[in-house]
């Protein structure tokens, strides 16, 4: 952390006794660290919302490969965006489920669209795309 400047807000009592139980929650050691986080949240978020920013995201699918062609679309599908997608980890959870996780980087609507894309892939029966950051514009 670089030189760090006091910011000082007022709130509701209410929004303040609400927000001190969700620190509490989240087990946040200061109400600083917690803004902190909703902070970069925001910026992450802004990131996102543009389309040329350079952002990382995670997709974690959960299916079956049994399902009719799924395995070759998804594969299909890395291979079609090699510069975007940069790993890939598969787990077989039993005899028929797997699940993977998949991390991609690159300009935000290719990422938001790739990833879509995998976690709605037909047949996938549970899709999520985290949306984060490379860390390089953030403070
Ligand atoms: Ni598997």
């Amino acid at each position: 952390m670089g030189d760090l400047v006091r910011v000082g807000i007022s709130l509701p009592s209410s929004l303040a006794e609400a927000f001190d139980a969700y620190i509490e929650e989240r087990s946040y050691p200061s109400r600083s660290e917690a803004v902190r986080d909703l902070i970069r949240d925001a910026l992450i978020e802004k990131q996102w919302m543009g389309d040329t920013e350079e952002v990382v995201g995670t997709v974690t699918i959960v299916y079956d490969h049994h399902t009719r062609d799924l395995t070759d679309r998804l594969t299909r599908l890395q291979h079609d965006h090699l510069d975007v997608i940069i790993s890939a980890t598969h787990v077989h959870l039993d005899h028929g489920n797997c699940l993977e996780v998949i991390v991609l980087r690159g300009e935000a609507a290719r990422v938001r669209s790739i990833g879509h894309q995998l976690a709605g892939a037909r047949g996938v029966k549970h899709g999520n795309l985290t949306c984060t950051t490379t860390g390089a514009a953030l403070p």
